[in-house]
């Protein structure tokens, strides 16, 4: 085998002496604080039968979409897909991407121009950064949720003219911390500028707003550019969608790079996503209101427990207890493992050094005696 360059030996030496060294890990049979399947839908028979079902009476036999959706993968699930996502949505329109990660770059490297500028939230996803590096336009980060500082940004901006696109992005719910913006402030600001805002609704998608997105909740469809929801997490499948206008759909697909240029998804995913989605019009109601209730109960115990301080405020399913350190925090999820719970440690450099958690993502599967013995195991790991 040839040998790996001495600069990338050393890369990952110093990833080994940070406790930072990423492995891909085994599957283990644990109780589950860890996944994005929310709602459990990935483990829903009726899903997977329903998927199957949609793609017999589609008639589509091949296993693969056989290329680009430009080119031979643009099969008549995508269709169907998407005019449900725009009605379920209350978008104009949509256009499917093979994964969130490919939506973020795909829309970012694309949409803002030379000239143009971008202020996201210091939070952001690793796949809106990429998007943005991708892309000609400037940008600048603004302090995590605080639309002041955006603004004292914006008005410091020296290179603003009367052809310059302002882009403002953030999450609904934020992937390692479970907060939310105050979004109904921030898309009234942004309105009232005239700058365009693009709300990633990854971990919000089919839990807020009846099964839609936080933006649906809050109705600030009309008010926000673009939305981007994903269907790995609380949909129990996998893919994504941009949700917009119409002419965003089609400048997307004339100029976004990660659709043009990558084979679709098989018929098989976009039938079960379309599965998943009736799944939860019809008969979600109670995953929500167990995944609520478990939220609420988790809270609660936190109170209980007197640890609330050390959890960051949220109200989403994802929770995080900050524990400064990568050996640290690899010590506390190893000892819940010990005990059968999965929760995985968030290391620097995914996180700011020091800012390295515990991520506890709830689930309407969770029972409230697996609550109450990890968070007593918790509060026990932290008296110590
Ligand atoms: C906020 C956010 N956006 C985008 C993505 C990427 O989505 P996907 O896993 O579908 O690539 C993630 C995934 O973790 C995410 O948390």
């Amino acid at each position: 085998m040839a040998k790996l360059p001495q600069k990338l030996e050393r890369k990952l030496e110093k990833r080994r002496l940070d406790d930072a060294l990423r492995e891909l890990p085994k599957s283990r049979n644990l109780i589950d604080f860890s996944s994005n399947d929310y709602l459990g839908l990935s483990r829903k028979d009726e899903i997977a039968k329903e998927g199957h079902q949609l793609l017999e009476s589609s008639e589509i036999t091949k296993n693969s979409s056989t290329g680009s959706r430009l080119l031979t993968g643009n099969h008549a699930l995508y269709q169907e897909l998407e005019e449900f996502l725009a009605r379920h949505h209350r978008a104009n329109a949509t256009l499917v991407f093979n994964s969130g990660y490919d939506a973020n770059i795909g829309f970012f490297s694309c949409v803002p121009q030379r000239g143009d500028i971008i202020f996201y939230d210091e939070l952001v996803h690793a796949s809106i950064r990429d998007g943005i590096q991708m892309s000609n336009a400037k940008s600048y980060k603004f302090a995590h949720n605080n639309i002041e500082d955006l603004s004292c940004h914006i008005e410091r901006s020296r290179n603003i003219d009367s052809n310059t696109e302002i882009y403002v992005v953030t999450e609904s719910v934020f992937s390692m911390d479970g907060d939310t913006p105050d979004l109904k402030a921030l898309a009234n600001y942004c309105n009232a500028k005239g700058y365009h805002l693009i709300v990633d609704e990854a971990h919000a998608t089919g839990i807020f707003g009846n099964g839609k997105d936080m933006v649906c909740e809050l109705q600030l469809e009309k008010k926000v550019f673009a939305r981007v929801i994903t269907f790995g997490k609380a949909l129990g499948n996998h893919g994504a969608a941009v949700l917009g206008s119409e002419k965003l759909k089609s400048y997307l697909i004339n100029f976004a790079r990660s659709l043009i240029y990558s084979t679709a998804l098989p018929p098989h995913t976009i039938a079960c996503i379309l599965a998943a989605y009736k799944y939860l019009e019809k008969r979600g109601a109670d995953d929500h209101t167990d995944l609520q209730n478990n939220i609420i109960y988790f809270k609660e115990q936190l109170v209980e427990l007197e640890i609330q301080k050390n959890f960051i405020e949220s109200h989403s399913a994802i929770h995080c207890l900050v524990v400064p350190g990568n050996k640290r925090v690899k010590q506390l999820s190893k000892k819940l493992e010990t005990e059968g719970f999965d929760v995985r440690p968030i290391l620097s450099p995914t996180v700011k050094v020091g800012q390295e958690r515990l991520r506890f993502c709830l689930h309407s599967y969770n029972t409230k005696e697996e609550i109450s013995r990890i968070l007593s195991l918790v509060k026990n790991l932290l008296d110590k």
